[in-house]
């Protein structure tokens, strides 16, 4: 499928054709149906793909990294503490230079929200959001659903609680325009200062519930998923982190008292995109438990990823599949 946009920042960068394209891809990929090895984008052009974190990563960096070379592209790591970037060159100048040695697609992470919106109009090379500040991570919320997807939690007609900081995260954002699109309602739960006051006017809000009380998301949904508090990106103090655990987070002790108490029929898979808080949105038993799914995304992180730089890069002369 070809009309993958140049720059992919957030999910409504994509039509739901294109979302439905990169999972069938993708599960290609996690089956092995498409051969993996040297040439898979393009039989005339080794394409070069650059890796631009310029806040820390262990998930996105990596799996992204292992795509690419499972894809036969070549790999330029761009420094960024060694980089003109430190001597004051913007980002967009930055981008150019790369994109003129031969470079044909960035992956970036950054800390400023909204950091592609400037590109959008004259895209200065291929750009993969891999997580602007508190706006967007759209690759996240892809692998996610595969994930739901392959683990057969109820998407289409189901619904997911949100569980956590969600108002400074990306991935809520992300997944708050990708799964009503298909038929999945989210109930965003926290504490006060983790809800948003109100929803973005381009969402469907009968799409939506928030609450404050973590008891009420667990019994209206069919799975979970939980997000770390993120204090780096607090104005001020967290002042509901102490007891955060008991009051707003989820334990395996938890959900067995809610399963023995006939309050729910069954363990919700939990879902969580990492790194995780343990001791503060989520206890060790849970993450140890079968319950929780986080190493099944990062699994499938590659295979999403792969299906994602292959179709942004479709017309180098590539395969199409
Ligand atoms: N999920 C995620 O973005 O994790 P990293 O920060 O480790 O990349």
């Amino acid at each position: 499928m070809n009309g993958f946009p140049p720059i992919l920042a957030e999910i409504n960068d994509l039509s739901k054709d294109q979302i439905n394209w990169l999972l069938y891809s993708a599960k290609r990929f996690k089956l092995g149906v498409v051969p993996v090895g040297k040439y898979q984008i393009s039989d005339s052009h080794q394409p070069i793909i650059a890796t631009s974190f310029l806040e820390n990563s262990t998930r996105t960096k990596h799996s992204f990294v292992i795509a690419i070379q499972k894809l036969g592209a070549m790999y330029v790591d761009f420094n960024t503490e060694t980089s003109s970037l430190k001597k004051g060159e913007s980002l967009e100048e930055t981008l150019l230079t790369l994109r003129h040695q031969g470079v044909d697609l960035c992956i970036i992470r950054t800390s400023v929200s909204h950091q592609f919106d400037e590109f959008k109009a004259a895209p200065p090379i291929r750009i993969i959001n891999g997580g602007d500040g508190i706006n967007q991570h759209p690759t996240q919320a892809l692998l996610d659903l595969m994930t739901f997807m392959d683990d057969g939690s109820k998407v289409s007609g189901g619904t997911v609680g949100i569980i956590g900081d969600c108002v400074h995260s990306r991935v809520a954002h992300s997944l708050m325009e990708l799964l009503p699109q298909f038929g999945c309602k989210i109930i965003l739960a926290g504490p006060e200062e983790c809800l948003p006051k109100k929803l973005d006017s381009r969402l469907d809000s009968s799409m939506f519930h928030l609450t404050n009380d973590t008891k009420e998301a667990i019994l209206k949904s069919d799975f979970l998923y939980l997000l770390r508090i993120q204090k780096e990106r607090h104005s001020g103090p967290a002042t509901y982190y102490d007891g955060y655990l008991q009051k707003h987070g989820v334990s395996l002790a938890r959900l067995e008292h809610m399963l023995s108490g006939g309050e729910i029929s069954k363990i919700p898979f939990v879902y969580h995109p990492g790194p995780a808080n343990v001791g503060v949105e989520l206890d060790h038993a849970l993450m140890k438990s079968r319950y929780y799914r986080a190493h099944a995304q990062v699994t499938n992180s590659v295979y999403m990823r792969m299906a994602i730089i292959k179709a942004m890069l479709a017309n180098l002369g590539e395969k199409d599949e």
